[in-house]
C-alpha cells in the first residue's frame, strides 16, 4: 500500500529510485513521483504507473546523489498529479513521501489552516509535512527534532521520509506500522531505504529493519536511529537472504504466471528439513517454544485477510479433523473491531504472506493485550507480523509480487498441515500409521503440482470459452470450499469479471436462482467424501442448464459425462486436496484475465500489501 524508496550516497540517486519503485509497483500505481536533491530541490511527479513517470522524465535532468521516490495506492484524495506524492511543505522548503494514514490530519489541518496555511492537495502527507514545518518555524529546531515532535502529535500509521532544501545532505525516515528497511552501503557510506527489501538487494544485502516508533537520521551519510523518545538505538544489521532473480520475471510474461509455476518449489521449500514420512519426523523450530501451548489449546482462532483468510479456513477444517480441536476463522478487520472473548487456554493464528497488513496487525496486539499467545504463518522474513507473534513459521515461498496471491496460498497450506499434524500427533488424536501416511502423502504434493501446471494448455482453451462471461459460481464441499472462495476470488481480482464462492449445498439457497445458460459453474468435484453429493449439485446445475466446468480426480468416469469440461488433477488424500485443486483455478483467472486484456500484476484498484485499515 504505497511503496517508498530514497538513496543518500555517491551514487547518482535517480536510477536507484526509478527501478526501486517498479519493484514496488505491487504496493500501488497509482501515481508515482520523485525528489531530488540537485543543488537545488526538485520534485517531478504524475498520476498513473511509474512507466508514465519515467516517460515524462525523458529530458529532465536528474542528477543528484540524494533523493527520495513513491508509487501510490490512493488512501485520502483521488489520484491525479496533484495528489501524488512527494508532496511539498507549505514554503516548499520540506518534501515528503509517506505510506500509511494519519488519522488525526484533519485536526491538525484546521490548525493550520486557522494559521494561515493553504493546502495544493486533498492528502493527510501534505499536511503532515506542513506540520513538520510549521514546528520548526515556531521551535527553531533541527529538521530531525521537528520530525520527532511532529510524530509524537500524530495518530495513525506511518513510514515516511522527509528531505529538507536547507540541508541537501539529509533524510530523516520514520515508521509506526508501515514498513521501513534501510539498506547499508558496503562501506557504510550510502543508505538506500524502502519499503520492503527488493529495490536494495541488488546494492547491498545488509539491512536494518526499522522499529515502530524510531526516526532513521542520515546526515552526510552518517546514520543515527533514535527512539521517538529521543533515546538513542544501536542499529541492528542483519543479512538479507533474497536473491536477486527472486524478484525478477524469469522468462515468464508475468509475476503471476512465474509465481504459479513455482508452486512446487515454493510447496517443496516449505516442507524442507521439516518432514520426513520414512523417519516419522515432523520438525517446526520456529514453533517449538509455544507448540504446548497449542497442544493443550482449548481453541485456536485463525485470523488473515484476503487469500490468506482462505488458508484459514482449509485450517480450520485440518485442526478440527486432525487434531480435535475447535476452530474459528475470522477476518482480522472484524475480529479487531467486536472486543472477541479470549480465553486462558485460546491460541491464535495469525496468517499473512506479506507480514505487514494492517488489520491482521492491528489483530495480533488486540490478541496480544488480552493475553493470547499467537503464531504466525508468514512469507516475508523480518516482516511486523513476524516479528509481533509469539512463534510461528515461514513458508519460505520466496518473493511473490504479482497482486493476486498464489504461491503463498499454497505455502500457507503446507504449513497449516504439518502444524495441525504436529498437534495431532503429540496430542494423540491420530495414531502412527495415519500420520506417516499424511506426511508421505505431504511429501509428493510438489511433484503433484508439477503434474497439476500440465493442465495449462486445456485450462487456457477453457477460459477462451468463458473469457466473455459476466458472472462466475465457484462451488466446493468440505476442505474444497474454501478453495472455491479462493478460485472466485482469483477471477474477480484480475479479471473484473463477478465471482462468487459457495459450499455447493448452499447453492440451493440462493445461488441456483442465478443459474442459466449464460452461467459458467466452477465444480471442484474431487474424489473425496462429498463426491456422490456433488454429483447431485451438478446435476442440479445441469438441470437448469447451466455450463458446468469439474475440476475432477484423475481417472474420473462419471463427471466427465455430465460436466461441459473436466480439468483432472492427481488423486491426494482429501485434507491436502487443496493444494492441487487450487492450481487450475490460478490458472483459469490467469488465462481470461490476459484474453480480456487485463494488467494481472497490477490489477485495477488493488494493492499487494494493504497497510492501511
Ligand atoms: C491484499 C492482497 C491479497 C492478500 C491480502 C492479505 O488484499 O491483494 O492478495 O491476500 O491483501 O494479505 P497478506 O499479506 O496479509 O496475506
Amino acid at each position: 500500500m504505497c511503496g517508498i524508496v530514497a538513496y543518500t550516497g555517491m551514487r547518482e540517486a535517480y536510477p536507484i529510485i526509478i527501478k526501486g519503485l517498479e519493484r514496488l509497483e505491487y504496493r500501488g500505481y497509482d501515481s508515482a513521483g520523485i525528489a531530488l536533491q540537485n543543488g537545488d530541490l526538485h520534485v517531478y511527479k504524475k498520476k498513473g504507473k511509474v512507466a508514465d513517470l519515467k516517460e515524462s522524465l525523458k529530458n529532465v535532468n536528474l542528477e543528484g546523489n540524494v533523493g527520495i521516490g513513491h508509487t501510490r495506492w490512493a488512501t485520502h484524495g483521488e489520484p491525479n498529479d496533484r495528489n501524488a506524492h512527494p508532496h511539498y511543505s507549505a514554503n516548499q522548503n520540506l518534501v515528503i513521501i509517506h505510506n500509511g494514514i494519519i488519522e488525526n490530519y484533519s485536526a491538525i489541518k484546521q490548525d493550520l489552516e486557522s494559521k494561515g496555511y493553504a493546502f495544493t492537495s486533498d492528502t493527510d502527507s501534505e499536511v503532515l509535512v506542513t506540520f513538520i514545518e510549521d514546528i520548526q518555524k515556531n521551535t527553531q529546531t533541527p529538521l530531525e527534532e521537528a520530525v520527532r515532535l511532529a510524530l509524537q502529535r500524530v495518530v495513525g500509521a506511518y513510514a515516511i521520509v522527509v528531505m529538507s532544501r536547507d540541508t541537501p545532505h539529509m533524510l530523516v525516515a520514520a515508521r509506526k506500522g508501515s514498513p521501513l528497511v534501510i539498506g547499508v552501503g558496503k562501506n557504510k557510506d550510502e543508505y538506500f531505504l524502502a519499503s520492503d527489501a527488493t529495490p536494495i538487494v541488488e546494492y547491498t544485502n545488509e539491512v536494518i529493519y526499522l522499529d515502530d516508533l524510531e526516526i532513521a537520521i542520515i546526515k552526510n551519510n552518517q546514520l543515527v536511529i533514535q527512539h521517538l523518545d529521543s533515546t538513542i538505538k544501536t542499529p541492528y544489521i542483519q543479512t538479507l537472504t533474497l536473491a536477486l532473480e527472486a524478484i525478477e520475471k524469469g522468462g515468464f510474461e508475468h509475476f503471476m504466471l512465474k509465481e504459479i509455476y513455482e508452486q512446487p518449489k515454493s510447496v517443496a521449500d516449505a516442507l524442507r528439513g521439516r518432514i520426513s514420512s520414512l523417519e516419522g519426523r515432523l520438525h517446526l523450530g520456529g514453533m517449538l517454544e509455544y507448540i504446548n501451548r497449542l497442544v493443550t489449546a482449548d481453541r485456536i482462532m485463525i485470523l488473515g485477510c484476503g487469500t490468506s483468510w482462505h488458508a484459514g479456513l482449509v485450517g480450520e477444517y485440518l485442526f478440527e479433523e486432525l487434531a480435535r480441536v475447535p476452530v474459528e476463522v475470522e477476518y482480522a478487520s472484524e475480529f479487531r473491531y467486536r472486543n472477541p472473548i479470549i480465553r486462558e487456554n485460546d491460541v491464535v493464528i495469525c496468517i499473512s504472506q506479506s507480514g505487514e497488513t494492517a488489520d491482521t496487525l492491528a489483530a495480533i496486539e488486540l490478541a496480544k493485550q488480552k493475553g493470547a499467545v499467537i503464531f504466525g504463518i508468514c512469507n516475508v522474513v523480518g516482516s511486523s507480523i513476524a516479528r509481533a507473534t509469539h512463534a510461528g513459521a515461514y513458508i519460505h515461498a520466496g518473493p511473490e509480487i504479482g497482486v493476486a496471491s498464489t504461491k503463498a496460498f499454497t505455502g500457507q497450506l503446507a504449513i497449516l498441515t504439518m502444524t495441525a499434524l504436529l498437534v495431532a500427533y503429540r496430542k494423540g488424536t491420530i495414531n502412527e500409521s495415519d500420520y506417516r501416511r499424511i506426511l508421505a502423502e505431504l511429501e509428493t504434493i510438489p511433484q503433484k503440482i508439477e503434474q497439476c501446471l500440465k493442465l495449462n494448455a486445456e485450462t487456457e482453451k477453457i477460459a477462451s470459452v468463458f473469457k466473455n462471461a459476466h458472472n462466475f459460481l465457484y462451488l466446493g464441499r468440505g476442505y474444497n470450499f474454501p478453495v472455491a472462495l479462493e478460485g472466485a476470488l482469483k477471477l474477480k481480482e484480475i479479471s473484473y469479471i463477478h465471482a462468487e464462492g459457495y459450499p455447493a449445498a448452499e447453492m440451493k439457497h440462493g445461488p441456483i436462482a442465478l443459474i442459466d445458460e449464460e452461467m459458467p459453474v466452477v465444480f471442484i468435484a474431487t474424489k473425496d467424501s462429498s463426491y456422490e453429493k456433488i454429483i447431485s449439485n451438478i446435476q442440479e446445475v445441469k438441470a437448469r442448464k447451466g455450463r458446468v466446468i469439474a475440476i475432477v480426480t484423475e481417472g474420473d468416469t462419471e463427471i466427465k459425462k455430465m460436466a461441459d469440461f473436466t480439468i483432472e488433477i492427481p488423486h491426494t488424500i482429501e485434507p491436502l486436496s487443496p493444494m492441487l485443486a487450487v492450481i487450475p483455478l490460478q490458472l483459469l483467472s490467469y488465462h481470461i484475465a490476459i484474453m480480456r486484456g487485463c494488467d494481472v500484476d497490477r490489477p485495477r484498484n488493488l494493492a499487494k500489501s494493504v497497510t492501511v485499515e
